[in-house]
């Protein structure tokens, strides 16, 4: 098994078994919790309601025969799953290559544990190879670009693209990035980010890693 899907799914199917007598769950964004809510479904869950980190998560959900609440509705929860685009061993994540970064990290932030599902490709020794994405306020979005660039970082614009909170979102190249807790804080006081996808303050719990011998669970 070397195809990077088959990996995805397989780890997808061991966080899947792992949770599957939970009553409530947080569930994340992307192609490997997509196969993880497909995996959940065929197993003998007690799942009684779910809470979506997107509007496509939601969709996924709901065809796949989980009901669906706000957060607003159930409060806390017990656990969270989700992917990530880059993983260091201690759970410091790179989030919002599908642009859900906002809600994926209100939910990580109420959750008791958040589970982290990637394949290997994913796990860095430091984070910042891939280019981070940060979800601004539409009139904001040039504003934003100058205070980037001033700290030493290339925003590119997502063209087209508008995240479910009606935000536009810049991927950020060449961010030195030596400190991602003290960075996800001095990102987050610049005016007109909403959300940066520096997941410190709401790292993982456990990263669930994926490769071709099967899967490794990293209590972070
Ligand atoms: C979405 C995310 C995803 O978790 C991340 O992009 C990984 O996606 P995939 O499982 O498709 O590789 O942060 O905003």
């Amino acid at each position: 098994m070397t195809n990077q899907n088959e990996i995805k799914k397989n780890v997808a199917l061991s966080a899947a078994k792992a949770i599957m007598n939970e009553r409530v769950i947080g569930v994340g964004t992307g192609t490997t919790v997509n196969y993880f809510i497909e995996a959940l479904s065929k197993l003998p869950h007690q799942i009684e309601c779910t809470v979506a980190s997107s509007e496509a998560t939601k969709l996924k959900l709901e065809e796949n025969g989980f009901p669906t609440e706000e957060l607003n509705t159930v409060g806390n929860f017990d656990i969270y799953v989700d992917g990530a685009d880059e993983a260091t061993k201690f759970g410091y994540l790179i989030k919002g290559g599908g642009g859900a970064l906002t809600q994926e990290k209100i939910l990580a932030s109420v959750c008791k544990k958040f589970i982290c599902i990637i394949d290997d490709s994913k796990l860095v020794g430091s984070l910042g190879q891939f280019p981070l994405p940060v979800e601004v306020i539409p009139v904001s979005r040039s504003a934003v670009a100058r205070k980037i660039v001033e700290l030493g970082g290339i925003p590119k614009w997502r063209t087209g693209f508008v995240t479910d909170n009606n935000n536009w979102i810049l991927d950020i190249q060449g961010l030195k990035i030596t400190n991602c807790a003290e960075l996800e804080v001095m990102l987050n006081n610049i005016p007109g980010i909403v959300t940066n996808g520096i997941f410190a303050a709401n790292k993982a719990d456990f990263l669930y890693v994926g490769d071709s011998h099967g899967v490794k669970i990293i209590d972070c």
